[in-house]
């Protein structure tokens, strides 16, 4: 959600701003724009519509000015127009600004500084923030780098709410500054250049030197230099951290699109996220957790918490927590656990699962969480992301960026985490269960497994030919089997539009059923042995009903009147879920690219949702 870029340097920024937007569109956005400073004035140019819309604008300008902003802009207040866009200035065009965030009083500030002569063009909450550091600047007696610090330092204090902020100044055409609360920004070194940005993708083609701010850390940055401040303006030390992300892992690779690259990466992403967590005849190992068996044994709770799909590959953790470790476990919505009162206290353990590690809900469940006493454990693919800042404990899936909205080596990498925590967790406990090896062994095979399974895709991808004008598709499944139709469904829909959703085959008779007809298609789950006779008989009753059904398996089903039938290979039946969610992913690629659909950027979603 919004894309903030700036740079500072030797080079023309126009290019570096516009490169950067690129790799930022995988947030979500409808607008685009940037200002360059040259020679003490501002070239703003703002545009409804692509980067590459507003990049056909700029490369006719000449813009030869070696420092700026950009952002691509998401609507909240106001709707997509070139006005609402940002960058925003303030009135006397002192100021420019890009903001990621949401400020929740602005009202109250545009009237106090309406009332202060300031006039806005926009319907934006942003349009308060140039104006008010103008406000502020405008009472200093002299004008310094020191003074553009503070004013932006005082006016910050002003804001309610969620920002990540990049401002430049016509005074100081050397400098810009940044700062961040509750929304994401990152800081990038490179050698006489610097970089700002919501995301690490953005420049790593540039460096793969990264700082990240705290909530209400300054940074001043000119290019030879990166300078921070706390909110007293006293300077502060940073650590830099080494990104090891491969630049080229965020561009397609000759593929038609990120979602199809990332699901081809899963055999690999796996693989990465298994690391040297586990290996056969050694208990598994997570350095940066650490817990001993005293610690575990006083947990009596475990809450998983998260949204989206995120939240599906904790539903497969809760069944591997219960049956394995038997620990209570709960799995909660975050925008729902955050404001439920949820009992916690300090025998509860919270795992947040964030592929991102910037989801607004998320990160205020854990805050929640650890208000109350609970211990903390951030599951997150994004180093130095705004949830491991705040999480007591954080381990990561490495499964490398994730570009494509829809998130799929995400999802399966997190099972396969969760999956190896679940094993540390039980080992740790003292747990000899005998499933403990063969877990082992089945999450060692899953990348060539992943592997077998995408070797051949034809018949998916057929399937997904035969059916795309489909307008309502159901997903049944039971235990396990539910968490895969559920992302699956979530898929569907995020991509293609398709009306779908997602029941536990045993509540069809409660209602769902009235709504199969004649050629309604039914896509079921079958992998959990127990549970495969209902719910073939669940599904006969729809096939009686003359839907049409696509059975993800990886079982023999023979003599069977199912329309479709896919194989997925065998694995021990907690990993099930790894594996048949890949036949799914693809289901819903091809369709939505049958659709002609932009799959990697689907119509008003956000791959980081980083307001509420
Ligand atoms: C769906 C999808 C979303 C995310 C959710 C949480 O394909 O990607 O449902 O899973 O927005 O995002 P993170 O994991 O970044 O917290």
């Amino acid at each position: 959600m919004c894309g903030i870029v700036g740079y500072i340097g030797n080079k023309k920024a126009e290019p570096i701003l516009i490169e950067g937007l690129t790799k930022l569109e995988y947030r979500g956005y409808d607008s685009a724009g940037l200002t360059i400073l040259e020679k003490e004035n501002f070239k703003t140019i703002k545009n409804k519509g692509r980067v590459k819309q507003l990049s056909e604008i700029t490369s006719q300008e000449n813009l030869v000015g070696t420092i700026g902003i950009a952002h691509t802009r998401w609507a909240t207040h106001g709707k997509p127009s070139s006005t609402n866009s940002h960058p925003h200035n303030d009135s006397s065009n002192t100021f420019s600004i890009v903001h990621n965030g949401i400020i929740e009083n602005y009202q109250e500030l545009r009237k106090f500084l309406g009332e202060n002569g300031y006039q806005f063009l926009s319907e934006t909450d942003t349009e308060v923030i140039p104006n008010l550091i103008h406000y502020y600047f405008s009472k200093e007696n002299e004008h310094s780098e020191n003074t553009f610090l503070k004013a932006v330092n005082i006016a910050t204090k002003d804001l309610k709410g969620s920002f990540a902020i990049g401002v430049l100044c016509t005074h100081f055409p050397d400098i810009m500054i940044a700062v961040r609360k509750d929304s994401p920004l990152v800081i990038g070194k490179g050698d006489g250049e610097n970089f700002i940005s919501s995301d690490i993708p953005a420049y790593l083609s540039f460096t793969h030197q990264f700082y990240f701010l705290k909530d209400n850390e300054f940074a001043v940055i000119s290019k030879d230099s990166i300078d921070f401040y706390d909110t007293q303006l006293t300077k502060i030390n940073k650590e830099i951290s080494q990104i090891d992300w491969d630049a080229t892992s965020a561009e397609k690779n000759g593929y038609e699109d990120f979602m199809l690259k990332e699901i081809y990466e899963q055999p690999n992403s796996i693989r990465e996220t298994i690391g040297n967590h586990l290996s056969l005849n050694t208990p598994c190992q997570f350095d940066e957790l650490n817990f001993s068996k005293e610690f575990l044994s006083q947990i009596h709770k475990i809450y998983i918490v998260a949204c989206g799909t995120a939240m599906y590959a904790g539903l497969t953790a809760k069944t591997m927590l219960e049956n394995i470790c038997e620990i209570n476990t709960e799995v909660d919505v975050a925008s729902e656990f955050r404001y439920r009162n949820p009992l916690i206290n300090k025998n509860t353990l919270c795992i947040f699962i964030t592929q991102s590690g910037e989801t607004a809900d998320t990160i205020a469940a854990l805050k929640l969480a650890k208000s109350k006493g609970a211990t903390t454990l951030a599951v997150s693919n994004v180093e130095g992301s705004s949830i491991t800042r705040e999480a007591d404990f954080v381990t990561y899936t490495h499964a490398g960026p994730e570009i494509a909205v829809a998130s799929t080596k995400a999802y399966t990498s997190q099972i396969t985490l969760l999956g190896i925590l679940v094993i540390y967790f039980a080992e740790t406990l003292g747990k000899n269960t005998k499933i403990l090896e063969d877990m082992k062994k089945s999450i060692l095979e899953l990348p060539a497994k992943t592997e077998q399974l995408l070797s051949d895709i034809t018949e998916i991808k057929n399937f997904a030919h035969e059916v795309y004008q489909v307008k309502d598709v159901f997903f049944l499944g039971r235990g396990l089997d539910y968490n895969s139709s559920v992302e699956g469904s979530l898929k569907l829909k995020e991509i293609s539009y398709i009306h779908s959703e997602a029941f536990y085959s045993g509540e069809l008779k409660h209602g769902p059923i009235a709504l199969i007809e004649k050629d309604t298609l039914v896509v079921s789950v079958l992998t959990v042995q127990d549970l495969m006779d209902k719910s073939i008989s669940n599904i006969q009753e729809v096939i009686t009903r003359g839907a049409k059904t696509l059975i993800i398996t990886d079982k023999i089903l023979e003599n069977s009147n199912f329309t479709k039938i896919i194989k997925v290979p065998e694995t021990n039946q907690f990993l099930t879920p790894i594996l048949s969610i890949i036949p799914l992913q693809l289901f819903a690629y091809y369709i939505s690219k049958e659709k002609g659909l932009d799959v990697d950027k689907p119509r008003n979603l956000a791959k980081s949702v980083t307001v509420e």
